[in-house]
């Protein structure tokens, strides 16, 4: 039986509607979930992230990150850096994490975006061969720990299936799922999907490091002698994964956090790399004040290197969530289905920034190094991502 005290306290007595037009079936299930919901912690995120929800404008206490731009490396620099890269992934001193959890809302896709397709090649294709081509130079074949969400786990193992990994050896792809958490509606109420469940998203790429450990695979990594975690996103084009510069001078300079950035166009909808208390930090795009995002000089594109033994010591620590405002697909007081602004709550793997204690950021060219998919069409669209792949010969 649902508590309706309990859900009155939490603004969640509609529940007993939609409870009336179900199967004691149904019932049973509702019921089981909603217990095993923290109630008052979800109130507490709908009042904090969204109504009284606040962006950034006061950025006194921040300044730029410290950063070295690629662009001015000397012949001599670049292939120095490259030397040691080379060497440090022959060692094996460093895992890839993909982050492929995201549902992809932006690009109207209905698969995992990874398995999106441009002219016949998909974003997990571009990615597996580059690793494939490390391999074939270095001799190493590198773990790739691929962080999936229930939105897409099942169809994202089997279209590696179905395509062979790439040529990739299989018993080096890690797949791992993320956690959810409750979505809501404008009004901080629990949502139905489709299904007639509770709603519930994935709960951002934050929670990618607790999930790694708790699959093992932090310590699957110590024991491979992996040294330091080289993270990106699943959309950007033309990634470079785990390029030999960037790892050589991840390992050089030998700091908890080593990020990759660009510098950003005005109004883009990145997020700012900054320091802050001494500590780089990512200021989300959707909680800054346009205003104030325009004063930066680093876009987080969603690459880095961080030390295991940071992560490790980190990993158990809190993060907090934030809030996303987007359209979800929902069952309506009838019972009928509509898409409606909803509120959905993620954590942020850079907010895992405040537990380093040492940071250095390689600014890149965009025109080489950043070209995301994020949109059907415009901006970061189907047709740009084509463009920039066509243009440095990559398709
Ligand atoms: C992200 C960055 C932003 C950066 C931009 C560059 C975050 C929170 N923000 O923004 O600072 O400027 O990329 O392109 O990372 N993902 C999951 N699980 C989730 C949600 C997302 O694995 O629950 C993955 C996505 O699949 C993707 C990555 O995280 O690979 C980034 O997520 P996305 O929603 O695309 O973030 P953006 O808003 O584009």
């Amino acid at each position: 039986m649902l508590d309706q005290s309990k859900l009155e306290k939490y603004n969640q007595e509609h529940l007993i509607e939609y409870e009336k037009m179900m199967s004691s079936n149904e019932k049973e299930q509702l019921d089981e979930k909603v217990n095993s919901l923290d109630l008052e912690f979800i109130q507490e995120l709908y009042q904090s992230l969204y109504v009284n929800r606040k962006t950034i404008t006061d950025v006194t206490a921040v300044s730029e990150v410290d950063y070295k731009i690629k662009e001015a490396f000397t012949e001599q620099d670049r292939e120095y850096y490259e030397h040691k890269g080379i060497e440090a992934i022959r060692n094996g001193e460093f895992a890839v994490v993909l982050m492929a959890g995201g549902q992809g809302t932006r690009l109207g896709y209905k698969g995992p975006k990874g398995s999106f397709e441009i002219e016949g090649v998909s974003l997990f294709e571009l990615q597996a061969r580059q690793l494939l081509h490390l391999k074939n130079e270095t001799g190493h074949c590198i773990n790739w720990y691929i962080m999936t969400s229930d939105f897409n786990h099942e169809e994202t193992l089997r279209y590696f299936e179905n395509h062979d990994y790439f040529g990739y050896n299989p018993e080096r792809i890690h797949f791992f799922k993320q956690d959810n958490i409750v979505a809501l509606s404008e009004n901080g109420r629990l949502i139905f999907n489709e299904k007639g469940y509770i709603m519930e998203t994935p709960n951002g790429n934050g929670g990618i490091f607790k999930s790694l450990e708790h699959k093992g695979y932090l310590d699957k990594m110590e024991k491979d002698g992996v040294k330091f975690i080289f993270l990106n996103n699943i959309d950007n084009v033309l990634v470079k994964v785990l390029d030999p510069v960037f790892v050589g001078f991840t390992v050089v300079n030998d700091k908890d956090i080593t990020s990759k950035s660009i510098q950003p166009k005005k109004g883009e909808s990145v997020g700012r790399l900054v320091s802050k208390d001494n500590k780089d930090t990512v200021l989300e795009y959707s909680e800054l004040d346009e205003n104030v995002a325009n004063t930066f000089d680093n876009a987080n594109i969603g690459i880095h290197a961080f030390k295991l033994s940071f992560i490790n010591q980190a990993v158990n620590n809190d993060l907090p969530y934030h809030l996303a405002i987007k359209k979800l697909k929902q069952l309506d007081d009838d019972f009928g289905l509509i898409e409606k602004t909803s509120l959905k709550f993620e954590l942020f793997y850079f907010d895992i920034f405040r537990y380093a204690n040492s940071f250095i950021t390689l600014q890149v060219p965009r025109k080489e190094e950043f070209s995301p998919l994020k949109n059907k069409e415009g901006k970061d669209s189907v047709e740009t991502a084509t463009d920039d792949l066509k243009r440095m010969n990559v398709i």
